[in-house]
Formats: C-alpha cells, structure tokens, sequence
C-alpha cells in the first residue's frame, strides 16, 4: 500500500500598487484559477543506491520539465543508510549542478522542514512531484504556489499537517494554514532574499488581498470574484538560467525602483500617494462592480509604473495593443520588466465586452504567450490517498 499526499495551491495576480508596496502603500492582489500541485509519497525501490533520499520530478511548468534525485551528504559519504545515505541531520544541499537550481524552491523547503520540525526520511525515500499550470517569471507567484505546495504536502506526508489537532476543527485548520503561510514565506525569503507576503498568502488562503500598512488583509469583493482577465507574457527566461534567477529579477528591479526613488525623492512622494490613491478607488470600483473606472484605474497604475521604470519595450507594446483593441484596462502586473533582462514580464487586460479575441491574437502576434485567467478561487487544498494495489 503507497500512500500519497497531494496539496494544490492557486497562482495570483496583483491588480493594483505592485513595488509601491514594498514602500508601504495599498496593494490588491487575487488568485487565479490556475493551480501547482505537489504530490508527495513513499519512493518505489527506496532511490538510485537503494536508499532513503527525495527524488523530486517536476513536470509540465509552462516552458520546462526535468527530473532529479537528491541525497542528503556528500556523494561517496557514509550514512547509517549507506553510501549515499543521510546522517540524520540537516546538511546543506549543494553541487547539484545548474539543472538543480530550478527546483531551488522545493530544495529549500525540505531543508527548511527538516531544520524547523526534524522531518527525515530515514524510514525510506520520497517522492515529490510537481504539476504546474503556472508559468515561470511571468508574475504569477509560481514560485510562492511552489513553496506553500510543497511545504504544506511535505508537513501533511510527515505528520505535522493541517488539522492533525484535536480540538476544534475549524479553528486547527486555520492556525494550521497560517503555519504553512508562515513557513512558506521564510522559504520564499531563503532563496530570494526578499518577498513580499502577498504571494504566499494568497497561495494558501485564495480569495483576495488588500495590503494595507504593510499588513495582510484578506478581502471579499463583488467584483473581483469570477472577474475574466487576460494575462500576457513575454520574454520567459531560458530555463538554463535556473529559477533563482527569476528571483534575482525582482530583487535587480526592486533595487533600481528604490535607487530611483533615492535621486527623486519630491517625484517619488507624489508617485507613490498617486498609486495609493489608485488602488483605494480601484476597490471602491470594484465594490460597485463598476469595471469602466476598474479599467481606467488600470491605466493610471500602469503609467505609474512606467514611471518608475518597470515598463520595458515589449511590455508597453503589449499594454498598448490591448488599450488600442479596446481593452477597459491593461497594466504590467508584478515587478516588471527591465530591456536589459530581455524585458521578461506580464501584463493583465480587463477586456471590454467585444474585442477578446482581438486582444489576444494582437498579443500572441507580438510574441506573448496568453492566459486566459478567472480571478478568485480556492487557496491550499490538500487530500491523501492510499493506492492499495501497489
Ligand atoms: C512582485 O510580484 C511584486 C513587487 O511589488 C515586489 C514585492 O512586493 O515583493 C515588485
């Protein structure tokens, strides 16, 4: 008998005030119906030296697949397991050559669990697969989806899951997923450096976000659920480059925002009460489901973030085309882009009620790949099955 334990978490898009966040104004975020799942169970045949480890297969992220096993020491090492086998404590995963750094999310995580709750597998190997419907550098959060999936089937699979508590169900499942919310942003930080909250919350919680102050507030609005939007991305990073370097983009294009700010400080200051100003009447639209003022709020925020430089050629393009074709609105969403990075991003669309099809084909032309996105949804969910035939 196998068991297996699956946990699924949403991407996002942020509407409003992405980088003025990271300076303390309002942001609005939303999941999208577009999933990463993570199923994680006992390895068949125990690895390549017959021994405990955590092979980890990652397919179908948008653009790449790729497969790799991880043991824990050095090669040649002698564990208690044998060769290749663990000690039993948390040594740093390293030389695992470039290919390995595409899964630096998921290598973090059990390297975080196994510090923060002594998760091991000397019982035997894992398992850990990933399916994504969330492409990579595109803005998305695939990496936050990573880090809560993959934090929250890994605690599942070793007993510190969601509801494992013994009193009140609900009040467990929720202090349980504010952990995995927790844990997953460290992890997030761990490789990037820096992140803000808003991706991994809305991973675990689904719904929508309001970031106020710097705090996290999840948010119902009437418009924003089921609301069809279109995403395009442009300019996907070789996968040679290694997830890390997706990372590395927002931190290189959150630094320029923040040494532009520095040599503008006056301009800044009204550049960032505009976007607060923007994202507070963006939810006042939305509360009245008045989609012409969302759209145009839209504009406004993309100018805005033109203005502080995040808007790179091929990404104006796309914004552009969409407002020419009769979009009510379209903005860069998440950090941007820069020239020198091959202008790698996504902008979200509001279409109007004609011209999608247009919208997309113009984009496509322009050499986007576009996602057809419904904003809403469910956060973390996570089920365990057993496959008695095997
Ligand atoms: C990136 O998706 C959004 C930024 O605002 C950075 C952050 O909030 O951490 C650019």
């Amino acid at each position: 008998m196998k068991r297996r334990v699956r946990a699924s978490a949403p991407a996002k898009v942020i509407l409003f005030g992405e980088h003025f966040v990271v300076f303390g104004k309002r942001a609005l975020a939303t999941a999208v119906n577009r999933r990463l799942v993570v199923e994680v169970s006992e390895k068949d045949g125990n690895g390549r030296s017959g021994k405990g480890g955590y092979h980890i297969k990652i397919e179908n992220i948008p653009t790449f697949g790729l497969e790799v096993d991880l043991f824990r020491g050095e090669k040649g090492e002698k564990g208690e397991e044998g060769e290749e086998g663990g000690r039993g404590e948390a040594l740093p995963y390293k030389d695992y050559g470039e290919a390995t750094k595409a899964i630096a999310y998921v290598k973090e995580s059990i390297k975080y669990l196994e510090e923060s709750y002594g998760i091991n597998r000397e019982g035997g190997g894992v398992e850990i697969e990933i399916k994504s419907e969330i492409p990579l550098s595109a803005g998305l959060g695939s990496s936050a989806a990573t880090c809560v999936a993959t934090v929250a089937a890994l605690k599942e699979f070793f007993g510190w899951g969601v509801g494992g508590g013994e009193g009140d169900l609900e009040a467990d499942l929720e202090t349980d997923l504010e952990a995995v919310r927790e844990d997953a942003h460290r992890v997030e930080l761990a490789v990037q450096g820096a992140a803000s909250p808003v991706d991994t919350a809305i991973s675990t919680y689904g719904g929508s976000v309001l970031v106020e102050q710097g705090e996290v507030k999840r948010l119902r609005l009437a418009g924003l659920t089921g609301l069809n939007l279109l995403v395009g991305c442009v300019g996907c990073l070789p996968l040679s480059r290694g997830t890390s370097d997706f990372g590395l983009k927002t931190k290189k294009i959150v630094e320029q925002v923040k040494a532009r700010k520095e040599t503008f400080k006056r301009i800044f200051d009204s550049l960032l009460e505009a976007s607060e100003e923007t994202t507070a009447e963006a939810v006042a639209a939305l509360r009245e489901r008045n989609f012409v003022r969302l759209g145009a709020l839209m504009n406004i925020n993309h100018g805005l973030l033109d203005a502080i430089g995040v808007v790179p050629r091929r990404l104006s393009e796309l914004a552009k085309v969409s407002q020419e074709l009769g979009a009510l609105g379209a903005k860069v969403t998440g950090a941007g882009g820069l020239d020198e990075m091959g202008g790698v991003g996504s902008v979200l669309v509001l279409p109007g009620a004609v011209g999608r099809g247009k919208i997309k084909t113009a984009m496509e032309i322009a050499g986007a790949l576009v996602l057809d996105v419904k904003t809403g949804g469910e956060g973390l969910k996570i089920e365990e099955k057993f496959d008695y035939n095997s």
